[in-house]
């Protein structure tokens, strides 16, 4: 099928490869001229888990090529994808700017096309946006939707850094069609993957999406509150985790605790959908408290070591910058919030990431950055490790020799061999 998707960021481009390696010809569309030329040479210009490679394969054996021009990718498509960005605007609106633009851009090409094709929004937007934004500017292009043109809301679950296997091998496809004929086309697409599909309306389809992020983000808010007992009781929450996790309606995943959750959709798709509840006149006071909880967690690590030394003028070691591990993105990671509360206490910060540090710089220009881990253990009266980068499980004992006093706050758990009596976990002993 020829499939053009708009946007080539974190989704657009895994699903753009990942359709290629399907056997689609694919046509990826931005507006920066620097990133499709990019694409064309077979370069990839974000950091995801096997899409350089995969990339490299499509754009050579010519199954997915890029381009700036909107109108020709539309008029050559049998199936249109929305896949940009629906960032926060202000305490949880998201900004419809990107999706409006790109509904413009397609509908001139619509206005241009022979023949039916059917718009998918992949892009996360609540419920009724499809249905009330996006169809109505598509129509602005003198065809009907339905008639002329279908209209589908595809949602994805791509999680940063393993985008491309969530892609290839997702739990589940849900599709939202405005009519048969629309869903029928898009099921098309997906017909030799191995994934229930399920078929809805457009509303429903926009917020499975929230409702998923929400509910997984519930869970890690719910584990950190349980955490925080485990830790008063001077237990492992961890084994509660696995104990509960066996039940196979509760289920093991995302009831890691930690530092809390950050990246730029829990935090987000939560504040969202509360928002977008109290528009239908409903208050969703569960999900208030998850962000509540979950806000709380992010400087505990801090609370916990104010009990430890005085913090006044001290040195102290921050590991991990990133959200999460194996990403440079810094969006609404907890080290962002300790790091503030560190410098109001006066406390001369070192810290240190993998891939973050440059991300981290636009925000706390005025810490000291060091190149790895062990410059920033040296002389540090104590370390809080806030992302599990695998290659923090490399401290030992020398390394904690170096520091002026050997204690390493963990706010994710580690796997590294250090005497027990210099580390202490945020939920657990
Ligand atoms: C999340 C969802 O997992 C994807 O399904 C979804 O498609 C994506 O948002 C999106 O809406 O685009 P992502 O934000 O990339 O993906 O990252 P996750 O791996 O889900 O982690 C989110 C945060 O939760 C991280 O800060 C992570 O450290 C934290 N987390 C995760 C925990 O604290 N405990 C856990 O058990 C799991």
């Amino acid at each position: 099928m020829n499939i053009s998707i708009i946007g080539t960021g974190y989704v657009g481009l895994p699903a753009g490869a990942g359709l290629a390696s399907h056997g689609h010809n694919v046509t990826c569309v931005d507006i920066d001229e620097e990133k499709v030329e990019e694409i064309n040479r077979g370069r990839c210009p974000i950091y995801e888990d096997g899409l350089p490679e995969l990339l490299e394969e499509v754009v050579s054996n010519r199954q997915l090529k890029a381009t700036t021009d909107t109108i020709d990718a539309v008029k050559n498509a049998d199936v249109i994808f929305l896949a940009v960005g629906t960032p926060m605007e202000n305490e949880g609106d998201i900004t419809l700017d990107y999706i409006r633009q790109a509904s413009k851009d397609v509908a001139n090409g619509l206005e241009q096309k022979e023949g039916y094709g059917v718009v998918v929004v992949k892009s996360t937007v609540v419920p009724t946006t499809t249905e009330e934004e996006v169809i109505p500017l598509l129509e602005e292009s003198g065809k009907k939707a339905r008639k002329d043109f279908g209209v589908c809301m595809n949602p994805e679950f791509l999680r940063e850094g393993t985008a491309l296997d969530d892609f290839l091998n997702p739990d589940r496809i849900v599709i939202g069609e405005l009519d048969n004929k629309s869903g029928d086309l898009v099921e098309k697409i997906y017909s030799d993957f191995d994934a229930p599909l399920m078929r809805t309306g457009l509303k429903e389809a926009e917020l499975i999406k929230y409702a998923s992020n929400s509910l997984l983000a519930t869970k890690i808010s719910f584990i950190n509150e349980i955490g925080n007992l485990c830790k008063e009781l001077g237990i492992d929450v961890y084994e509660v985790a696995d104990g509960i996790g066996l039940d196979s309606r509760i289920e093991r995943s995302f009831l890691d605790s930690g530092a809390g959750f950050g990246g730029s959709c829990f935090p987000k798709d939560v504040r969202a959908l509360i928002k977008f509840s109290e528009t239908q006149g409903e208050k969703t006071e569960l999900l208030e408290k998850v962000i509540e909880t979950n806000v709380k967690q992010k400087t505990k690590l801090v609370e916990q070591l104010e009990k430890e030394m005085k913090l006044k003028e001290k040195t102290i070691a921050v590991l991990g910058l990133s959200f999460k591990p194996k990403t440079d993105d810094i969006r609404q990671s907890p080290a962002i919030n300790i790091i503030s509360e560190l410098k109001e206490k006066n406390v001369e910060v070192k810290a240190y990431d993998p891939k973050a540090v440059e991300n981290m710089k636009e925000i706390h220009p005025d810490i000291n950055y060091t190149d790895n881990y062990q410059h920033a253990l040296k002389n540090s009266d104590a370390a809080l490790i806030v992302t599990d980068w695998p290659e923090f499980n490399q401290i030992n004992r020398e390394d904690l020799k170096k520091m002026k006093r050997p204690l390493i706050l963990e706010g994710r758990r580690m796997k590294y061999e250090v005497p027990k009596e210099n580390t202490k976990g945020i939920t657990w002993p």
